[in-house]
């Protein structure tokens, strides 16, 4: 049997076999911290599932682009709460902001361009069709944000007539969101060399400091397509929305998403639309929700960055999303005597020895040799936390140990093995 090679040469990623291998070590009854696992901890507002409820008759198609109703809100959710004006005629709906990303990653031909931090999916989904693409360097100092000067300095030698840049803030694996003036320098240099840049802003409002998250489609809105969805704000992972929107300046676009649409998905499931029109309503308690969620986010992220940092493990400062990059590689003589020399080897080692998960820094643009690694914060009750937070409005060690045990073990764990390493 013949097999498309580029979809032959995807290999399990390392993040999935960590997974597996978590829930196996889980059946047997070991006590494990999953710092691997990047879901929305907190359970869906009950305004979403009873919409989705009320339309659950619904059973016919809908438009190819998505409900107009939802189009027309989700316009209206872009302009108010992430400061971004795009016309509802220019919003499409798919199953997934991933299978969104998905489509316009086979759409653009050109080189991709990926900053060393970026999320798991985009090069697999680059490779499967067979398309090139370049890491761009960040350092840890800038929290992996990518720099004005590190994409000019890339572009003024590249061969590559055409480029486009994928941008994600708040950033999974790093928590990191680009501020105003850094997306005011970066877009300079995307307009310089006519960069088209796809920004996944699938976490805007989880935002620690702010309602929502800068958007370099301020700066550079003629050629940023933006991506959202219900997965992360929302907590609703399993309803599979997400949205895009193009700017007027590529409208000439529509008609290509449209046919790529009519030929795959035909359209998202219709009373997850609809359910999806009162998600983007954006009524004040569903408002409150999302900023009680970031708080508890916000709480849980900068205990475990302090108690980290204190024990001179290095680790990104996170300012929204699930996520930070923790580093040893201060240890990197000590751990290689233990005849581990890749991340995805340390991994696995923590988990067996240390029973703490975490993903290596190789499946989201790091040196395999690096030892990096994504730790996810969201291994608690989020139900059982907001009831908690709601009571008692700050979060602190204590707080943690009572209400996020696992992570509060974890972070021990992690102290530990750098102390025996020591
Ligand atoms: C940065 C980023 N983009 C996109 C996605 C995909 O989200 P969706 O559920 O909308 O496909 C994820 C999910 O983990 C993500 O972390």
């Amino acid at each position: 049997m013949k097999i498309n090679r580029d979809i032959l040469n995807l290999k399990p990623s390392a993040t999935l076999l960590i997974n597996e291998k978590v829930k196996e070590l889980r059946k047997e009854g070991n006590q494990i911290t999953h710092f691997g696992f990047g879901q929305s901890p907190f359970p869906i507002h009950y305004s979403i599932v009873e919409e989705l409820k009320k339309n659950a008759t619904n059973n016919h198609y809908l438009p190819v682009n998505g409900l107009f109703e939802l189009r027309n809100q989700v316009s209206k959710f872009l302009s108010q709460n992430q400061g971004i004006q795009r016309d509802s005629a220019l919003i499409f709906i798919g199953p997934g902001s991933k299978e969104l990303l998905y489509q316009s990653i086979l759409i653009f031909e050109g080189e991709f361009l990926i900053p060393k931090g970026s999320w798991v999916s985009y090069i697999p989904q680059i490779k499967s069709k067979g398309g090139t693409y370049s890491i761009l360097e960040t350092k840890l100092e800038n929290d992996f944000k990518l720099s004005s000067q590190s994409l000019e300095a890339y572009l003024k030698q590249s061969n590559h007539k055409e480029h486009v840049l994928v941008l994600n803030s708040p950033n999974n694996p790093t928590g990191a969101v680009y501020t105003h003036k850094e997306y005011e320098l970066l877009a300079e240099v995307c307009r310089k060399y006519q960069v088209i840049v796809l920004s996944d802003e699938i976490y805007s409002q989880l935002n620690f400091n702010d309602d929502f998250s800068p958007s370099i489609s301020k700066y550079y809105p003629e050629a940023t397509i933006v991506f959202g969805g219900l997965s992360k704000v929302f907590s609703a992972g399993g309803y599979r929305l997400g949205f895009m929107s193009l700017p007027k300046e590529l409208n000439q676009l529509s008609i290509v998403y449209r046919s790529l649409f009519s030929e795959t998905f035909s359209c998202v499931s219709s009373p997850v639309q609809f359910a999806a029109v009162k998600a983007y309503e954006y009524a004040d308690k569903l408002k409150e929700y999302v900023s009680i969620s970031s708080a508890i986010l916000h709480g849980i992220s900068s205990y475990v960055f302090s108690e980290l940092l204190k024990n001179n493990i290095d680790c990104t400062n996170p300012e929204g999303a699930f996520y930070m990059m923790i580093g040893f590689d201060q240890f990197k003589t000590q751990i290689q005597s233990l005849g581990i020399n890749t991340s995805k080897e340390l991994a696995h080692f923590m988990l067996e020895n240390y029973q703490v998960a975490l993903l290596p820094g190789s499946d989201f643009g790091f040196e395999t040799t690096e030892f990096f690694f994504r730790l996810a914060f969201v291994d608690f009750n989020g139900e059982k936390v907001m009831n908690a937070y709601r009571d008692m409005a700050i979060i602190d060690e204590s707080f943690i140990k009572e209400n996020c045990l696992s992570i509060y073990s974890g972070v021990q764990q992690l102290i530990k093995f750098t102390n025996e390493l020591s």
